[in-house]
């Protein structure tokens, strides 16, 4: 096992103060394996490529990278399919590459987070394989949720449930004759099965590949579907429309069972043996914050992420009573609140903000590109000013649009193709990242990328903005060096409000006798403001004296 980053912490990654926690303030980077850097010239991203621009990460300044997952898997959605939870796909590299990845990070003083699916695994893992060609008689059956399907030959699906991918959540088996034979439930893709978590056999598994990533040197793990694992008994219909939607918070009978806390009660035990603060972070879609904090009590996970906030419009007193809302749910169980803008499921939050608010997560317009970059570059100031941890997804660094306009026939979203096309629009989030003005896929591989790039991609590359004044690149490193090296910014779990002009949002945090403001101008007018100290940073051009700019948030050192 590689030296963990606590064992040698390097002089990049010295904090000012000794907080205890790493996570609780953590800032979290999400590489998405196949878009962030491809080695060998397949046109998909892979681990050595990731290991080669690791610089990249440290020299940004975040603590720690959660990978999407590089697992066996047939890419039906994009590896959260996982056929082989101990191996990496060939597509990516292969298991040696992972061990060196996580010791080079660990090297630079970078945490490494995997993800970890256990709602459901791929078809084509050998548990599911087995129990289908087993018959209906296969014990392995029971590992899954197979059943008979209603109507007098069987020919309706067991319940209502909808797959959150569009359709009905179940799928017909035909046995070796071809007879139609009993059903299997999936909550996404038909080549998504879900695990029967009833089965001890699947609790069993998932403990032993959680050992095995820990023993291999892993800081933690990412949980997909973490609200989904824990079925209601006899799976009842849900009594309606039942249609989830990716990140849909909405009270489901298949999300968000209080079984699912004794699942992360044993893992947090698991985890706990290992040395180095170690941490678990839930994807959780809960009705409430309330309820996603019961993901986070002190002897379940460490984190998790916090979805009403990356759905709130670009609206003061919105945001301002979300950040309180979090603030105090975490505070009651002791968590630290989480906050991100952008992830692979969503469009980027430069483009949401391009756009008029209330058009969901998946959009499919460019919108005002100078508004939406403005006011991108504010929320992630106001973000970063925030108590506790943050989530960037890559490319947020480079200021990057969603890709609206990519052709049909290049989409591989499985949940568009099972929306016919209404639904499903997360390609256009997960584009490659360019790193250089030129070359086949602006620095990305050696070759083209799995995705088209637009025109325009080498110009927001990261050695266009590397050095250059105003960047977004640049004002990342700096909004990330300042918190790094201010005890006030990410530490605790309070703030102070400020009287503010309508529009605007104003806060004090305080630690170790040192004091920052910040304050976001939400609206898209200048509004009347009189600086409370020294500007640390803004995230537009310097606010003239007396006014805030719009869509601009400013920090200010302040006595
Ligand atoms: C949430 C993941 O973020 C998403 O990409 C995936 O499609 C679903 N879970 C199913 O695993």
């Amino acid at each position: 096992m590689s030296p963990h980053p606590d064992d040698h912490p390097p002089q990049s990654v010295t904090r000012t103060a000794v907080r205890p926690g790493w996570w609780t303030e953590a800032v979290i980077y999400q590489v998405y394996p196949r878009s962030f850097a491809d080695s060998d010239g397949d046109g998909m991203g892979d681990l050595p490529g990731i290991r080669s621009r690791l610089p990249h990460l440290r020299d940004l300044g975040v603590d720690a990278v959660w990978l999407s997952p590089f697992y066996a898997s047939p890419q039906a959605d994009a590896g959260y399919d996982v056929a082989d939870y101990r191996a990496v796909d060939p597509v990516f590299g292969t298991l040696a590459d992972a061990e060196a990845l996580i010791a080079d990070a660990h090297a630079l003083g970078l945490r490494i987070i995997v993800d970890l699916v256990p709602n459901h695994s791929s078809h084509h893992h050998d548990w599911f394989r087995r129990a289908l060609a087993g018959g209906p008689d296969s014990p392995l059956r029971r590992r899954y949720h197979f059943r008979p399907g209603r109507g007098a030959h069987g020919e309706l699906p067991p319940n209502d449930w909808e797959s959150v991918f569009g359709g009905p959540a179940w799928t017909r088996t035909t046995g070796p004759d071809g007879t139609p034979g009993d059903w299997y439930l999936h909550l996404f893709a038909p080549e998504q099965p879900d695990f029967n978590w009833d089965h001890p056999a699947v609790a069993d598994e998932f403990r032993s590949v959680l050992r095995f990533w820990l023993d291999l040197g892993v800081d933690g793990f990412r949980i997909d579907v973490a609200h989904g694992l824990v079925k209601p008994p006899g799976l009842p219909d849900a009594g309606g429309p039942a249609q989830a939607r990716l990140l849909d918070g909405g009270a489901k009978p298949f999300f968000d069972q209080d079984g699912v806390h004794a699942v992360y009660r044993s893992w947090r035990a698991l985890l706990d043996e290992y040395r180095g603060e170690r941490i678990f972070v839930a994807e959780a879609w809960t009705p409430t914050v309330e309820r996603a904090a019961r993901y986070v009590r002190p002897d379940e996970l460490h984190q998790a992420f916090n979805f009403s906030y990356l759905t709130t419009p670009w609206d003061a007193s919105a945001l301002r009573a979300v950040v309180d809302r979090s603030l105090d749910a975490m505070r009651a169980v002791g968590a630290p609140t989480t906050w991100v803008l952008s992830n692979h499921d969503v469009t980027r939050h430069a483009t949401r903000y391009a756009n008029p608010p209330g058009l969901g997560t998946q959009l499919r317009t460019a919108g005002d590109r100078r508004l939406g970059l403005r006011r991108a570059r504010a929320a992630t100031l106001l973000m970063l000013a925030l108590p506790g941890s943050a989530y960037l997804y890559q490319g947020e660094e480079l200021g990057l649009p969603d890709v609206v306009d990519l052709p049909d026939e290049a989409r591989q979203d499985p949940s568009f193709f099972r929306a016919s096309g209404q639904d499903g629009f997360r390609d256009g989030c997960r584009v490659p990242i360019p790193w250089t003005e030129d070359g086949p896929s602006y620095g990305f591989g050696p070759a083209g990328s799995w995705l088209p790039q637009p025109a325009d991609w080498g110009g927001l590359s990261v050695r266009a903005q590397t050095g250059a004044a105003g960047s977004t690149l640049e004002l990342y490193r700096s909004a990330l060096a300042t918190r790094r090296a201010h005890p006030a910014l990410g530490a605790g779990d309070r703030v102070d409000w400020l009287d503010a002009p309508p529009g605007v949002l104003a806060f004090r945090r305080e630690a170790e006798g040192r004091a920052v403001v910040c304050a976001a101008n939400t609206t898209g007018a200048p509004v009347p403001w009189t600086a409370p100290g020294t500007p640390l940073l803004s995230s537009g051009p310097l606010p003239v004296a007396g006014e805030l700019p719009p869509d601009t948030t400013v920090w200010w050192s302040t006595p």
